[in-house]
């Protein structure tokens, strides 16, 4: 479908402004909501958008969507084909010390963008969970084994809103598309992960630190995650919820390992595991690969490649 109307909620974030160029260059009308929430540098986040207007002409609305008015308000005056929920907070240690704003930011504005997409008639929500949903896990996981028995107030927040999008999707009608992340990276990623952390310091000579190494993530680039998103907004049935990850865990030793490769004279220092985070992400991405036709196509070796020459780039050296 060309010129399709479809509003990102946290486009001016990492995930949200890679997805914005893509739908861009496939001629999609795009509409971004997006507060500029100070997690980390607004800076990055003004680049972000700048990096999309390179690519095509956009609109912006820069408003919290915890308010409910205005959240509505701007739904009655557009008329969307699709909304794709991003807008959150992210982050799990974060969320251990400020577990309310949680609460604000990933469950009270979902529910006024689904109330507010359900009331103006949107026939399609996108909602943007993660991984975390799932707690620990000792091999690939399907998306019917979230059981709710999560490990952060981020996560929890999550669980949540995945339910408040099957509560809302049942009372309106809308088709509804719950999409799992698993650790995404690439160019722009965001600062407080592992990988753009440790490359930025690797850059940098400063020591890494390493909480616990008997880790493992499925690590996602962020291209992969992009097409995933978008061949979502074509999936047929009603109300689906997809992994979308890479589907090839990677040990954090071995993500140590080829970091340092290119940065020989590496500092790295263990402390210990922190609770809340999960030891193992691992993701069954059969069913969006039957599905939707998702197939992850950037391996973890030229992921990094690609980060690290864009790192290079962005801060100069
Ligand atoms: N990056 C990952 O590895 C990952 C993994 C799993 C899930 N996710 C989810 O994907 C989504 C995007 O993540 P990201 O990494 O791009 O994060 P990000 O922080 O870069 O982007 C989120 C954007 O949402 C905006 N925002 C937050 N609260 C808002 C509010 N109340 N009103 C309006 N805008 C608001 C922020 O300003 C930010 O620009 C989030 O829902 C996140 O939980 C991300």
């Amino acid at each position: 479908m060309q010129h399709m109307n479809v509003l990102i909620t946290g486009g001016a974030g990492f995930i949200g402004s890679h997805l914005a160029k893509y739908l861009l260059r496939n001629n999609f009308n795009i509409t971004i909501i997006d507060t500029f929430s100070n997690y980390y540098e607004v800076k990055r986040k003004k680049e972000h958008l700048d990096q999309i207007k390179k690519i095509g002409e956009f609109h912006l609305e820069t408003f919290d969507l915890r308010d409910e008015d205005k959240t509505l308000h701007h739904f009655k005056k557009k008329s969307y084909d699709a909304v794709i929920h991003l807008a959150a907070l992210p982050g799990v240690q974060y969320s251990i010390s400020n577990p309310h704003d949680y609460i604000d930011h990933d469950i009270k504005a979902v529910v006024n963008v689904l109330r507010a997409a359900g009331e103006t008639g949107v026939p399609h929500v996108v909602f943007g969970s993660s991984s975390s949903v799932y707690g620990d896990v000792d091999g690939p996981v399907r998306e019917e084994q979230a059981d709710g028995r999560v490990r952060s107030p981020y996560a929890a927040a999550k669980s949540g809103a995945e339910s408040f999008c099957h509560a809302y999707r049942s009372l309106y009608g809308f088709k509804l598309s719950i999409l799992r992340f698993f650790t995404v990276y690439g160019p722009w990623g965001r600062p407080d992960m592992a990988i753009p952390l440790f490359i930025k310091k690797l850059m940098d000579e400063e020591e890494i630190e390493i909480f616990g190494r008997e880790q493992s993530r499925d690590f996602t680039y962020i291209d992969d995650i992009v097409k995933g998103i978008f061949l979502s907004l074509y999936q047929q049935t009603d109300s689906e919820v997809f992994n979308l990850g890479n589907g090839h865990p990677i040990p954090l030793q071995r993500l140590i390992d080829l970091l340092v490769d290119p940065f020989p004279d590496a500092k790295i220092v263990d402390r210990p595991f922190r609770i809340g985070d999960v030891k193992h992400t691992w993701s069954n991405i059969h069913k969006a690969q039957e599905q939707l036709g998702y197939k992850p196509e950037i391996d973890i070796n030229e992921g990094l490649r690609r980060t690290i020459a864009w790192a290079k780039k962005y801060y100069g050296r």
